[in-house]
């Protein structure tokens, strides 16, 4: 199992989370957080700037994945969270030992 993260633009939720339900994921986590990235919340990098680093606000989305579905799932959101412009976001995989539906009791795969 893997957990997929990725920082998205606000604006773009709405559009991913379709997308990914479009895929059929079965469930997803989004939190509000505070980052920047290589233009350290600027558009753009001026001389003279570089001790002022301003956070952005973004979406952190969660999904975790059976192993073979991290290809396509990465694919949706780059397709779905993308407008081109700086600070479109980032995708990162994360490996998962274990995985536990509550209810059940199920866990690895079978608690996706
Ligand atoms: N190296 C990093 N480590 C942790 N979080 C990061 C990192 N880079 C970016 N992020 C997170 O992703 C958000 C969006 O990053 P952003 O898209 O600006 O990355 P970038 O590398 O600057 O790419 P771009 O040049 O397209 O803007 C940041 O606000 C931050 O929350
Ligand atoms: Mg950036």
């Amino acid at each position: 199992m893997k957990l997929v993260v990725a920082i998205i633009q606000p604006d773009m939720i709405e559009e991913v989370q379709k997308a990914l339900v479009r895929h059929g994921v079965n469930g997803m986590t989004i939190t509000e957080v505070s980052g920047y990235g290589r233009q350290r919340g600027h558009l753009e990098v001026y001389r003279g700037e570089e001790y002022s680093i301003d956070f952005i606000l973004k979406i952190r989305i969660e999904v975790l994945v059976d192993d073979s579905e991290v290809e396509p799932l990465v694919g949706v959101i780059l397709q779905s969270a993308r407008t081109g412009q700086v600070g479109d976001g980032k995708i990162w995989v994360v490996p998962v030992d274990t995985a536990v539906r509550i209810r059940t009791g199920e866990s690895g795969p079978a608690a996706i």
